[in-house]
C-alpha cells in the first residue's frame, strides 16, 4: 500500500459528466423490475429477498430469511433445501421448455458449433454426475476444473452442484503451480480437464499442466485420486490410466457412456457450492466460498433484473471465461437458473478476424451482451469500421463489468455497438459479493456515462470517510456495503480469521464490509467507482484517483487506453505518470497535447508530469491493469512479481520502449 492509500477518505472529485440517456420507452414500459422495487426493498429488505428466492424451486422452504446473529458469518434462507443443478436444468424441462436452447456454443475454429437444449443439458449433467459418482466423488468432496470454454465445463460445474461436491474452477491460462496451489488448498479429490483448447487458431495443451500440478500436490502430501479428461483438440497426451495404475480416465469413455438418469438430492441452503480463488495484493490466493441458496437467489434475480431477461425471446452472451466469477454467476448459475438461451464462445475476440465478436452477435441475433471495459477499449483502438460492417440491431442491452468504464468507452460502446438504442448497464460487484451490487436498472435509471449509479434494490452501499461517516455529495471516499446480502461470501476457505480481518476489520464499529475500492458520490448522489484504494495517488496533498485521470486521457480522440500511477516526486510527494495506448492513426509526439487536455478537463493538479506512449499495458488474465508494476517502472525500481500477468513479456517491452517524457 502506498502512503496515500491509508487515507482515501477524502478523495477529490475531479471529473464532471453531463451526458444523460433516458431508458428506451418500450423497455421502461415492459421492464421486469420497475422503480417501485427500491421502495419495496427498503420497506422490508428480508421480504424483498424472500420474494427473489421464491423464483427458485425449493425442496423445502426456509424458516428464516437471514440469520446475522453471528456476524460477519451469515446464514440465508435458514432451513431451506434445494439443488442448484435441478434449478438450472431439470425444472425447465419439467416446465415444458426442454426444447429451448440452453447453450449455443461457438468453437474458435470457424464452423465448429454445438447447440444444446435444456433437455440435452439435463441428460449430460446427469451422465456427468453418475460418472463422477463412479469415480468416487461424494457430497462435500472438492472437484477442481481446469478447462477451455467448452460445454463440458458447464456440464461439469452443474454435475458437481448436483452432487453437492463444491467445485473450484481454475482459469485455463494459469500455470501448473497456480493450479497445484488451488488443488492443495481445497484438497481436491478429482480434477476435470481437457487435452487442450483452441486459442488464436492453435491447439494449446492443458493436460500437461494437470500432470505437473498433480506431482507438485503429491510432493506436498495431497494425492489427486482421478483426472477426468475431455478430448477437445485430439492432440497427443501423456497418459497414466488404470492400466498403469494411474488416475487418468477419458470423458468419452466414462461420462458419455453413463446413464442419463440421475435423481438430484436437495441440500441445505448453506451447503457449499463452490470455491473461487482470487489473488490479493499479498500472500496466497484467497478461496472465496459461496453457498447454495442465497448465492443462486441473487445471481438469478440480478441477471433477470439488470438484463431485463425475457427467457422466451432473448439471446444472451457474456464473454467472460468460466474461470472467473463472472462466468460462474452470469454464464452458469444466473442465466441457467432463469432458463435463458445463451451463446458460449471458446476463443479470442479477434480470431480469425477482428470482427469475430460482432459477426457472432449478428449471426446469433444476440440481444443482451455483457463484456469488460478492457475489451471495449481495445476495440476502440481499432476504430468503428469493423463493427460497422455488422448488423447488430438485435442488441437491446449492453453490460460492462470488471473495471471502471471510462465515460468515453461507455459512449463508444453505446454508439458503435448499441447503435445509440441500447442502455449500458455498468455493473459493480466482486468475486466476494457473488452477484451484482451496484448498477443502473435499464428500464428505470437514466444512463450517465462512467457511473454505476446506485445500489440495486435490497443492497446497501455507501461511500464513507476514514471514520466511517458517509461523505457528502460531490466527495469521494471508501466504498462500503452496509447490509448483508444473499450472495455474500461466507468465509475464506479454511481461514475464518482471514475473512474477518480482510473484509470486516476496517469499519468494524459500523459493521460495514469494505470492498477495497474507492468511490465518489456526484452532485446527484450517484456512485462512481474509482478503482482500488491501493492505487490512489497523493499529489501536493490532494488525493487523486487514477481512474478519473485515465478517463480524461481516454476522452481525447487519440487515446484508446491509459493507465495512470503516482511516482515519488521531490516537489509534489507524488507525480502523475501516464502510460497511454494510442488509437490507430493518432500522430506521433502528441504527448504535450494530451497532457494539456488533462489540464483542461480536470485542472492543473492532475496534469501528468510524464506521458509515455506504449504498445500495450500490463494486465491480469482477467483484464485488470496492474498499476503496481507501472509504479515500479515509473520510480525506476526493478519490476516486482509479474506472475499474474497475462503476458509477462509486456513489462520488458514497455521498459525497453523509447518512451518519451514530456517534462514541463
Ligand atoms: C473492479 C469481478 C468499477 C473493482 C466481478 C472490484 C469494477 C473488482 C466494476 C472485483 C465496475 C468490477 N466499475 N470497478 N462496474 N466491476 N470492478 O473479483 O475494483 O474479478 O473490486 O470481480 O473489480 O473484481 P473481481
Amino acid at each position: 500500500m502506498s502512503t496515500a492509500s491509508s487515507d482515501a477518505g477524502n478523495l477529490s472529485n475531479l471529473l464532471h459528466e453531463n451526458r444523460r440517456f433516458d431508458p428506451p420507452a418500450e423497455l421502461a414500459a415492459s421492464a421486469n423490475v420497475k422503480a417501485e422495487a427500491y421502495d419495496e426493498a427498503s420497506a422490508d429488505r428480508d421480504a424483498f429477498w424472500a420474494k427473489a428466492a421464491d423464483r427458485l424451486t425449493w425442496a423445502q422452504k426456509w424458516d428464516r430469511v437471514l440469520d446475522w446473529d453471528n456476524a460477519p458469518f451469515a446464514k440465508w434462507f435458514v432451513g431451506g433445501r434445494l439443488n442448484a443443478a435441478y434449478n438450472c436444468v431439470d425444472r425447465h424441462v419439467e416446465a415444458g421448455n426442454g426444447e429451448r436452447v440452453a447453450i449455443d456454443w461457438v468453437g474458435e475454429p470457424v464452423g465448429d458449433e454445438r447447440t444444446i437444449t435444456y433437455a440435452q443439458l439435463k441428460d449430460e449433467v446427469s451422465q456427468a454426475a453418475n460418472a463422477l459418482t463412479a469415480l468416487g466423488v461424494e457430497t462435500g468432496d472438492r472437484v477442481a476444473i481446469y478447462m477451455p470454454m467448452i460445454p463440458e465445463a458447464i456440464v461439469t460445474m452443474l454435475a458437481c452442484a448436483r452432487l453437492g461436491a463444491p467445485h473450484t474452477v481454475v482459469f485455463g491460462g494459469f500455470s501448473a503451480e497456480a493450479l497445484a496451489s488451488r488443488i492443495e488448498d481445497c484438497q481436491a479429490k478429482v480434477v476435470v480437464t481437457a487435452d487442450g483448447g483452441y486459442r488464436r487458431g492453435a491447439a494449446s495443451a492443458l493436460k500437461p499442466a494437470v500432470d505437473e500440478a498433480r506431482e507438485i500436490a503429491a510432493r506436498a502430501g495431497h494425492e489427486v485420486a482421478k483426472v477426468l479428461v475431455v478430448r477437445r483438440t485430439g492432440q497427443e497426451v501423456a497418459w497414466d490410466g488404470p492400466e498403469t495404475g494411474g488416475p487418468d480416465v477419458w470423458w468419452h469413455e466414462t461420462v458419455a457412456t453413463a446413464s442419463t438418469d440421475h435423481t438430484p438430492e436437495a441440500f441445505d441452503a448453506e451447503h457449499p457450492l463452490y470455491v473461487m480463488y482470487t489473488s490479493g495484493t499479498t500472500g496466497k490466493p484467497k478461496g472465496i466460498l459461496h453457498t447454495t441458496g442465497g448465492y443462486l437467489t441473487q445471481a438469478a434475480f440480478t441477471h433477470w433484473e439488470v438484463f431485463d431477461l425475457k427467457p422466451e425471446t432473448d439471446v444472451y452472451w457474456c464473454t467472460a471465461d468460466i474461470g472467473w466469477v463472472t462466468g460462474h454467476s452470469y454464464i452458469v448459475y444466473g442465466p441457467l437458473a432463469n432458463g435463458a438461451t445463451q451463446v458460449l464462445y471458446e476463443g479470442t475476440p479477434d480470431f480469425p478476424e477482428r470482427g469475430r465478436w460482432w459477426q457472432i452477435i449478428e449471426e446469433k441475433k444476440v440481444t443482451l451482451f455483457y463484456t469488460a471495459p478492457t475489451a471495449i477499449r481495445s476495440f476502440m483502438k481499432q476504430g468503428h469500421d469493423i463493427p460497422d460492417q455488422h448488423d447488430m440491431s438485435s442488441l437491446r442491452i449492453l453490460g460492462s463489468v470488471g473495471e471502471p468504464i471510462n465515460p468515453e468507452a461507455y459512449v463508444w460502446y453505446r454508439h458503435v455497438i448499441g447503435g445509440d438504442r441500447t442502455p449500458v448497464v455498468d455493473t459493480w460487484w466482486q468475486t466476494e459479493t457473488g452477484a451484482m451490487m451496484i448498477s443502473p436498472l435499464p428500464g428505470v435509471t437514466h444512463g450517465k456515462p462512467g457511473s454505476a449509479m446506485t445500489a440495486l434494490p435490497g443492497v446497501g452501499a455507501d461511500v464513507v470517510d476514514d471514520e466511517g461517516h458517509p461523505v457528502a455529495n460531490g466527495s469521494g471516499g471508501y466504498l462500503v456495503l452496509t447490509e448483508p446480502w444473499p450472495s455474500m461470501l461466507r468465509t475464506i476457505w479454511g481461514d475464518d480469521q482471514r475473512y474477518v480481518d480482510t473484509y470486516w476489520a476496517r469499519f468494524k464499529d459500523q459493521g460495514y464490509y469494505f470492498a477495497g475500492d474507492g468511490a465518489k458520490k456526484d452532485e446527484d448522489g450517484d456512485l462512481w467507482v474509482l478503482g482500488r484504494v491501493d492505487d490512489v495517488m497523493n499529489v501536493s496533498g490532494h488525493r487523486l484517483s487514477t481512474t478519473e485521470i485515465e478517463s480524461a486521457l481516454v476522452s481525447h480522440p487519440y487515446v484508446a487506453e491509459a493507465a495512470v500511477v503516482g511516482a515519488t516526486d521531490e516537489d509534489t510527494g507524488q507525480a502523475v505518470v501516464a502510460y497511454v495506448i494510442l488509437r490507430e492513426g493518432a500522430p506521433e509526439n502528441c504527448e504535450k497535447e494530451l497532457s494539456d487536455h488533462v489540464r483542461k478537463e480536470i485542472g492543473p493538479i492532475a496534469k501528468p508530469k510524464r506521458i509515455m506512449v506504449v504498445p500495450e499495458l500490463p494486465k491480469t488474465r482477467s483484464g485488470k491493469i496492474m498499476r503496481r508494476l507501472l509504479r515500479d517502472l515509473a520510480e525506476g525500481r526493478g519490476v516486482g512479481d509479474t506472475t499474474t500477468l497475462a503476458d509477462s513479456s509486456i513489462m520488458e517491452l514497455i521498459a525497453a520502449g523509447q518512451a518519451q517524457a514530456t517534462d514541463d
